[in-house]
């Protein structure tokens, strides 16, 4: 009797943290077996010597809700050795829906793809799983979402009645198997709301024990504040906070992620649970309408902005503002006005060179510090590089080229850590009866190869992703197994009743 597959004398990092130990690891009916020597065979069997092997890479920021639906075979995350995405971030999620109702009314072009039947996680697990996606997801539902739901985009704080319907809506979520809630306090309607709307709808995650996450109110002048809203929020709700691509944005507010750590560390000391991810790169990227007051333009962050999708400026696409203001001999807050008063201004997405390359390597020797690539799948115009390259780039560039983090523990932090904190059960570690979601990557070539200019490129060096036990990608090429799964927080996969 042969069994599924064995991947011999691979450098095994098990996710815990420790060294590389040479073995082979068995798989079988989508679950590990055994790791140490194999004795039999396998249907399929691969040589890595010379090659880690590592659990699949858990990307715990993703805005992949619509992409598992447009490009079910994720191949800008598969290639990164990606093997499960947690969807519904910054508040923006693909439920819960109203039937009929733009699925992507709110998220504008964040949840690039987004579109079918469903109302609830069910029914978006159900409508995704019909298309044989390579990844696995699990979801948070988002405070935008919701509450445009229930409020429209309403300037003012919740009726107790509305309030009570959002909360009804989250924990529906959570007993459908979200791994928590998420908010965007920067982006519409979110910024409307106040700390004590966020708490009461935070807090329906504490009977799951599930999450808050958070892309905070704040990310530059008022970091800190901003990271003691969401302390607060995680204390007075009774839940885990997690903060999402810490960062500390705009040159004036450079080095304030030591302070933010050293907090976030504080609260730590003291027993609250508090975690957070980063992105490996010195841009941050989303809905440009977001980020501008039409009628005082900020000039520096204008100055910074980069075109990644335009509906109505297609010829904008991968290009500075500085650059497409001078071409056109109008001032660069004139070329904001220009594409947000277009009428596709609610879908173009923008990149913003906003971060210190020092303030990547401070968030990335926080010892807990996970990674998240924050990218949106936005495949028609230029975007984030992050989209196709994070993973690889941590591993290339901060582990081998800079020696800021080890590899042991950059694994680490891409997977056990990971799962532990979004509840994938049986997931992040390389241990017989786990599944078998792994990566095999050569540690001394893998590197991102997306640039801005050129960012839909694969990453090189992965050699081989298995994802629920099935050959996923190898050698660059994508399989189509269609073997992803939806995943309920510390739960049993969703399955079709
Ligand atoms: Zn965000
Ligand atoms: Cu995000």
């Amino acid at each position: 009797m042969s069994i599924d597959l064995i991947i011999r004398d691979a450098e095994v990092l098990d996710g815990n943290g420790g060294p590389a130990v040479r073995a082979d690891v068995e798989v079988d009916g989508g679950r590990i077996r055994h790791v140490g020597t194999a004795t039999g065979r396998a249907r399929t069997e691969i040589d890595a010597r010379g090659l880690h092997l590592a659990p699949g890479f858990i990307d715990v920021h993703s805005h992949d809700d619509g992409a598992f639906i447009r490009h079910p075979d994720m191949a800008f995350k598969l290639s990164q050795g990606v093997t499960t995405c947690v969807c519904g971030n910054c508040g923006f999620s693909a439920i819960p829906a109203r039937p009929g109702a733009d699925p992507a009314s709110t998220s504008g072009g964040i949840l690039a793809g987004l579109q079918g039947e469903f109302s609830d996680l069910n029914g978006y697990f159900a409508h995704v799983a019909a298309q044989r996606p390579a990844l696995n997801a699990i979801m948070l539902v988002g405070h935008n979402t919701v509450r445009a739901m229930v409020m429209g985009f309403e300037q003012r704080a919740p009726t107790r009645p509305e309030l009570a319907t959002m909360r009804s809506h989250v924990v529906q979520a959570l007993e459908q198997g979200a791994c928590g809630f998420s908010s965007g306090l920067i982006y519409r309607p979110g910024r409307w709301s106040d700390t004590d709307e966020v708490i009461a709808l935070a807090s329906a995650a504490r009977d799951f024990d599930a999450l808050y996450t958070t892309h905070m109110r704040n990310e530059g002048d008022h970091l800190l504040a901003a990271v003691d809203e969401a302390l607060r929020i995680g204390r007075e709700a009774g839940v885990h906070a997690h903060i999402s691509h810490h960062k500390s944005a705009g040159r004036a507010n450079w080095g304030k992620v030591g302070d933010s750590l050293a907090r976030i560390d504080a609260a730590r000391g003291a027993g609250q649970r508090v975690t957070l991810d980063v992105y490996p790169y010195t841009a941050g990227s989303g809905r440009m309408i977001e980020y501008f007051n039409l009628d005082h333009v900020d000039r520096e962050l204008a100055e910074v902005i980069r075109i990644a999708s335009c509906p109505d400026f297609r010829e904008f696409e991968g290009r500075m503002l500085v650059d497409i203001a001078a071409e056109r001999g109008i001032d660069v807050t004139e070329a904001v006005k220009l594409i947000l008063t277009a009428p596709g201004a609610e879908r173009t997405i923008c990149i913003q060179f906003i971060i210190d390359e020092a303030d990547i390597e401070t968030n990335l020797r926080h010892p807990d510090m996970m990674i998240g690539s924050d990218g949106i799948p936005d495949l028609r115009g230029r975007p984030h590089p992050r989209l196709f390259g994070t993973f690889p780039r941590v591993l290339g560039e901060y582990v081998r080229e800079r020696g800021v983090l080890s590899l042991a523990q950059a694994v680490r932090r891409m997977t056990s850590v990971s799962a532990d904190t979004f509840g994938l059960l049986d997931r992040g570690r390389i241990e017989p009866g786990r599944f078998a979601d792994l990566v095999l990557f050569d540690a001394q070539g893998i590197r991102d190869t997306a640039t801005y200019d050129d960012p839909k490129r694969e990453a090189i060096g992965v050699k081989a992703v298995v994802v629920n036990g099935q050959l996923a990608f190898r050698d660059g090429v994508h399989a189509a197994v269609g073997a992803g799964q939806m995943l309920r927080y510390r739960r049993s996969a969703w399955q079709q009743e």
